[in-house]
């Protein structure tokens, strides 16, 4: 097969996570028998201090060229000044607007290898293996008007939460569609008590579930599911929610898997193309130290070959390259315990290990 791929870094870490994604989808390729043609663009910080735009027209252009991205993080304390849309942040969001790309899958397995690297109690993670939907084009993130104005009393901001019913049902079917091909259990998580938006979500998702009665469904309030999540996660399959609520508890339930630093994403829209990116940020701390964990970023190379590319036997070669590093005990700091069997690498040596054990 031949595909085009954007490879967009980023900024701080993104670069270093990136370069070893990329790495990853070259060995896949010469091992498989594929050309994959790779094209850079910048995005974020890096491209604010080159072009002016977190965006620039030309990354704009390769990613719309493209069959798949794979993108790194953006951001850090240099560029955290001005108004929204003057930041890195902003890159990422219009990118993923202007790409159409409402749904994000946020997969979050235990490894068996790691589940003691996890600050929760064994007996809490073992086993969990859930996806997290969220909607990723629509809500607070895009809503207008927003901003702020001054009068006598002060300053006031204003965000603004908007959806069309059309935005809620497509990204909730997709919710059911997924259950399908999982253990049928659905969460959809809204903060009904409280929010009008909630409230249509809600109603949305009763609708949706009568076409799909062999799925379970579960309607469940955020802040309770934030709870949960970490209390009994394996009660979840699919859980499927709005932007905010999935930007957040993505965050949360990457600690189940040991680290942050170990959670793929892809975002999708209607077509094959997707944008696959670790759900972890730039890590200014420990930018150009060799400690970043370049595994979130190579699993997603997997869900790129898996979903932009239909590439399963490629991606499965990936995916279980990860988890045979993982259980030879190779461990970058974030997932380090001290214990017995591990091997402390940085973030070269746990990509040569990956690409070492791939096909
Ligand atoms: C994420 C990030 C982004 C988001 C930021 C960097 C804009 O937190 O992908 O989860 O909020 O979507
Ligand atoms: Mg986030």
């Amino acid at each position: 097969m031949r595909a085009k791929i954007a490879v967009l870094p980023g900024d701080g870490i993104g670069v270093e996570v990136v370069a070893w994604g990329a790495q990853v989808l070259q060995h896949v390729a010469a091992k498989y028998g594929h050309t994959f043609q790779v094209t850079e663009g910048s995005i974020g910080g890096i491209a604010i201090d080159t072009t002016g735009s977190p965006l620039p027209d030309a990354s704009l252009e390769i990613c719309r060229q493209a069959d798949a991205i794979l993108l790194g993080a953006v951001g850090g304390p240099k560029w955290d000044v001005g108004p929204p849309e003057a930041r890195p942040e902003y890159g990422l969001l219009r990118l993923r607007k202007e790409l159409r790309l409402y749904a994000n899958l946020r997969p979050v397995k235990t490894f068996p290898a790691l589940v003691d690297s996890s600050p929760l109690k064994r007996e809490i993670v073992d086993g969990t293996d859930l996806l997290v939907l969220r909607e990723l084009t629509g809500g607070l993130y895009f809503g207008r008007p927003r901003g702020r104005s001054v009068n006598k009393q002060g300053i006031r901001v204003k965000d603004t939460l908007t959806y069309t019913s059309g935005e809620m049902e497509r990204i909730i079917r997709l919710g059911f569609d997924l259950a399908r091909l999982r253990r049928k259990q659905l969460a959809s998580v809204d903060k009904a008590n409280v929010l009008a938006s909630s409230g249509l979500w809600r109603e949305i998702a009763e609708q949706v579930a009568a076409e799909y009665p062999d799925v379970e469904v579960e309607h469940i309030l955020v802040d309770a599911c934030a709870m949960h999540l970490i209390n009994d996660p394996q009660r979840f399959d699919v859980l499927v929610t709005e932007n905010m609520f999935g930007d957040i508890l993505s965050d949360e339930a990457s600690v189940l898997t040991g680290s942050l630093g170990m959670l793929p994403s892809a975002s999708l829209g209607r077509g094959r193309r997707g944008l696959y990116e670790p759900v972890h940020g730039t890590a200014p701390d420990i930018v150009g130290q060799d400690k970043a964990n370049p595994l979130a970023a190579i699993l997603s190379a997997g869900m790129l070959l898996r979903h932009s590319l239909g590439l399963d036997r490629e991606a499965a070669a990936v995916e279980g390259a990860v988890e045979d590093v993982l259980a030879a005990g190779f461990r970058t700091p974030d997932l380090a315990r001290g214990a017995t069997g591990e091997r402390p690498v940085g973030t070269q040596a746990m990509g040569e290990a990956v690409l070492a054990r791939i096909g």
